[in-house]
């Protein structure tokens, strides 16, 4: 879109006419560090260079920005981005933007003219779940699913573009629903479905799953489509179902472990990823003890694992019991060490198996190559004297909890 306006890409702040910082506010610590990193940038910038901030703390702080840090031009939601060009045409003006209203902004964004081998491609955004400790609801909105020719639409000019990996995105993205005009249903099943038709598309995932929206057809999918990757990120954030009531998440334990046995079922090497809050407002001991346990029983692989954090807009900012900074360091430590050694477990058990790999690039010493395997790990390969294609064959030598390392099998 910028590239349209004559821009181009620099590292050097200085140098840039206009700055952008993409925001999350998730959790304290991302949107505090968008407002130090304004601090630095302001007193680095050229005095004309147009400076805004586009994303949710965007969203969440609105006209306040302006008044903490008087040098930005923009402020822009998650929804509208689309908006950017109109604070070229008048940069004497502030722009604020943080409307939620649809999702026009897929409409006026340009196509992509190069796609990068894995393509990210937005099919829902918002989310009507209201986990009481999440700010989603309220930077993003309520849920909406784009019309299923568009999201098609998208992942074909990815593929003609170069793209050879897919991932559906969305926050709640297996909850994917549209129904078109004559009334037909379509569901990220029949996305999937559309998107391995094409020959370019070889590995197709999505995420982030709401664990009782994995619909049996959905579960399906891994069994019987091979471009669907054998690895799911299925967060349940807690083990224990007091604590998982209070965030308002699925409690059953017993109906997600069906879940994960009918996943297995269908695709015996899938493997699923999990993220986790420890330090939930009223979290005891022994509730821990209970995500410890589940952490190990269900031996998740790349999980996210984070310290509770209270956001504005939310319910949980509000409860009593809030546990305080020490307790969340020693949860999370413990439980990150359970997640490196479940890690650790699999990717020992990953050595002698052979597995086709996306190339992502050179490592830092320019010897080797960086692959992921269809479990998003990082596999290491010596740079072959031979040409090779972005899919090798791969087979896996060694492992340390980190990452694998690989021999291209000819
Ligand atoms: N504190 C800590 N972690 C959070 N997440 C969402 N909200 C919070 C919060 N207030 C985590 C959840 C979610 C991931 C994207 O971020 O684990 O799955
Ligand atoms: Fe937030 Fe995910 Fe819960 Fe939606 S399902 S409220 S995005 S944590």
């Amino acid at each position: 879109m910028l590239e349209k306006h004559g821009f181009s890409q620099t590292d050097d702040i200085a140098d840039a006419d206009l700055i952008i910082l993409n925001t999350c506010s998730v959790r304290a610590k991302a949107t505090d560090k968008v407002y130090s990193a304004l601090g630095r940038i302001r007193r680095a910038k050229k005095e004309s260079a147009l400076l805004g901030i586009v994303g949710c703390v965007a969203r969440e702080s609105g006209a306040d920005a302006f008044r903490r840090i008087p040098e930005l031009n923009f402020v822009l939601g998650p929804q509208s981005y689309h908006k950017l060009p109109e604070i070229i045409k008048t940069p004497d003006t502030k722009l604020l933007n943080i409307d939620l209203g649809g999702l026009e902004k897929f409409d006026e964004l340009p196509k992509m003219e190069k796609s990068p081998l894995v393509a990210y491609i937005p099919i829902q955004e918002g989310c009507n779940h209201c986990c009481t400790y999440c700010i989603v609801p309220y930077t993003r909105g309520r849920e909406l699913s784009r019309p299923f020719d568009d999201v098609i639409k998208d992942t074909i000019n990815a593929a003609k573009t170069g793209a050879i990996e897919i991932c559906f995105l969305g926050q709640n993205v297996n909850g994917y629903k549209y129904t078109d005009e004559n009334g037909k249903l379509y569901k990220l099943s029949d996305l999937i479905k559309e998107a391995a038709k094409l020959s370019e598309i070889q590995r197709i995932r999505f995420t982030s799953s709401y664990p009782t929206e994995m619909s049996d057809d959905l579960i399906e999918m891994f069994g019987v489509e091979p471009k669907l990757l054998p690895f799911l990120n299925m967060p349940i954030q807690s083990g224990s179902p007091n604590i998982l009531k209070k965030m308002n998440r699925p409690d059953d334990l017993d109906a997600y472990k069906t879940i994960v046995q009918k996943l297995k079922q269908v695709r015996p090497d899938i493997q699923i990823s999990s993220d986790f809050i420890v330090g939930f407002p009223g979290e005891s001991d022994e509730d821990f003890e209970q995500t410890l346990n589940i952490a190990r029983e269900i031996k998740y692989i790349n999980s996210y694992s984070f310290k509770y954090s209270p956001r504005p807009h939310t319910a949980a900012a509000l409860m009593p019991n809030q546990i305080s900074e020490q307790i969340k360091s020693v949860r999370l430590q413990r439980l990150d060490l359970q997640l490196n050694e479940n890690q650790r477990e699999f990717n020992m058990a990953c050595i002698g198996k052979e597995m086709v790999c996306l190339m992502e690039g050179t490592d830092k010493t320019g010897h080797n190559i960086v692959f992921r395997t269809p479990y998003m790990q990082q596999c290491i390969v010596e740079k072959p004297s031979v040409e090779i294609t972005p899919l090798q064959k791969i087979k896996i030598t060694d492992a340390n909890k980190s990452c694998l390392r690989g021999e291209i099998i000819k």
